[in-house]
């Protein structure tokens, strides 16, 4: 059998399979963020080892595959700093992805033309070398300890294995890569104050990392050897999980934020349009993605603060697609990454008038998370990307509604897989079949079946592209107003 694991912002899930890539079972176990300070988000590594093991004493208990497992694959949150001493102690509570107190660095490292020309990206305030410039100013004891940076796939992979190595999906997400040639880069490290014998040995998300520790052999009750394979970025797992591997082939993912992803068979960086460029976790391969901040997250506030559930709010709506309404809403109650990198601009409605209803709200929410998406791919398509057909995942799709809307927005026929597994878990374990020798990875990276496929609507296609060019023409004086 094989073992994926998704570290996610909220917990640890585990996901057991077969030596054929099936599912066998599955568990999570829950941990906290903490916000000590407005804008900052920080986890305690030691919880994610605590949820590993609770997780794995689970499977180990429940699943006599378990006794079998031959190997191991470690996805999970991108960005985060998690800092170790020379005995590989944690330094301080690892600043995640979403932590956006290193604005101003981000700021000034993304002026230095060197980052977006290596790395392929912008700066965000959430990557991590923004992150090591403010601990180095604010925290300088700490900073002078530093003896690795890890991102939080490489501590789980350093507690398997005792090694510190990393994949390049993940890795392409610090600011200090270079992307196209999958190699820490000694200009951006210079750059970043930081060192290459701080960083970890790099691999492929799908080679060896290393071997399990004989520890956890004993500890697990396993003979044998169990390969960890280098892991990934979770969308990178992602896209693993459900088959998005060759040029073109992605989808789009309607959680609390919304991803537009595709992989590519080339590196065909675009920084200026906000989308972006990393290593996916197998060989010769880059993905590109759109992320806008608040997708499902608009349609829970404005659950909230109707006190109606999402999903009354969608089926009021009823199932037949109409031309975009006069509201327009624009879906920046976090800021927004693509296409504008602006982490204060927040969210409007526009056009209201005394006959506006919540229907027509719920309308201009589920429109303007499809426009937001549409810019997302629109910031593709300047890369020379063609898509045509995306899957559909995550809870918003759910929504039959919601899919009709954003498949005639973005002119994209949308594909649902079946239920069951697709996700970060799944294409984790896939790495770790393919670095332990279960097969090739366009034998193991197959895609899910589908169930339904929703078509874009050609008669209302001049009907939404006009409601988009409202959309856009909304975001500059939203600006200005703020
Ligand atoms: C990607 C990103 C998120 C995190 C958390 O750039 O910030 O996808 O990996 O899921």
């Amino acid at each position: 059998s094989f073992l994926g694991i998704d570290l996610g912002t909220s917990g640890l899930r585990a996901l057991l399979v077969s030596d054929s890539g099936s599912p066998l079972g599955a568990t999570e176990r829950h941990y906290r963020v903490s916000h000590p300070k407005s804008g900052w988000s920080e986890q305690d590594p030691a919880d994610w080892i605590a949820a590993l093991q609770g997780a794995v004493s689970e499977l180990r208990d429940t699943r006599p595959e378990f006794a079998t497992l031959k190997g191991i694959g470690v996805a999970g949150h991108m960005h985060g700093a998690t800092l170790l001493d020379a005995a590989d102690q944690v330094i301080r509570p690892c600043i995640l992805w979403n932590d956006t107190r290193s604005h101003a660095e981000a700021a000034r490292l993304d002026a230095m033309p060197e980052f977006r020309a290596t790395s392929g990206n912008i700066v965000f305030p959430g990557f991590t070398a923004p992150k090591l410039e403010w601990v180095r100013t604010h925290e300088p004891a700490n900073f002078a300890r530093i003896a690795h940076v890890l991102l939080p796939t490489a501590y789980l992979n350093l507690w398997l294995t005792g090694e510190h190595v990393a994949d390049m999906s993940d890795s392409a997400g610090t600011s200090w890569l270079d992307t196209g040639g999958r190699d820490w880069s000694d200009d951006l490290l210079v750059a970043g104050h930081m060192r290459r014998n701080q960083m970890p040995r790099l691999v492929e998300g799908s080679q060896v990392a290393g071997r399990l520790r004989p520890e956890l052999l004993r500890e697990w009750g396993l003979a044998g050897l169990v390969t960890v394979a280098g892991g990934a970025g979770d969308n990178a797992a992602a896209a693993c999980g459900i088959g998005a591997m060759k040029e073109g082939q992605g989808f789009v993912s309607l959680g609390t934020s919304g991803v537009l992803l595709v992989a590519r068979d080339g590196y065909r960086p675009a920084p200026q349009t906000a989308v972006h460029t990393f290593c996916h976790a197998v060989p010769e391969k880059w993905y590109q993605m759109g992320v806008m901040l608040s997708a499902t997250d608009s349609l829970n506030w404005l659950a909230q603060i109707t006190g109606a559930s999402p999903s009354r709010l969608t089926s009021d709506l009823g199932t037949q697609l109409r031309r975009p309404g006069p509201v327009r809403f624009l879906p920046y109650l976090s800021g927004e990454r693509t296409p504008h990198n602006d982490p204060l601009i927040r969210g409007s409605f526009t056009g209201i008038g005394s006959d506006t209803g919540r229907d027509d709200l719920t309308r201009a929410v589920l429109e303007g998370v499809a426009f937001g998406l549409r810019d997302s791919h629109e910031a593709l398509k300047v890369t020379g990307v063609r898509i045509d057909r995306l899957m559909a995942i995550g809870g918003g799709a759910r929504s039959q509604t919601w899919l009709q809307i954003i498949a005639t927005a973005l002119d994209v026929t949308l594909a649902l897989p079946s239920d069951g597994e697709f996700g970060a878990a799944l294409g984790a374990a896939r790495l770790g079949m393919v670095a332990a020798g279960a097969g090739p990875v366009d034998q193991v990276m197959t895609s899910p079946a589908t169930t339904t496929e929703i078509a874009p609507d050609p008669a209302l296609r001049d009907a939404f592209d006009a409601g988009y060019a409202a959309f856009r023409a909304a975001y500059p004086a939203i600006r200005a107003a703020q």
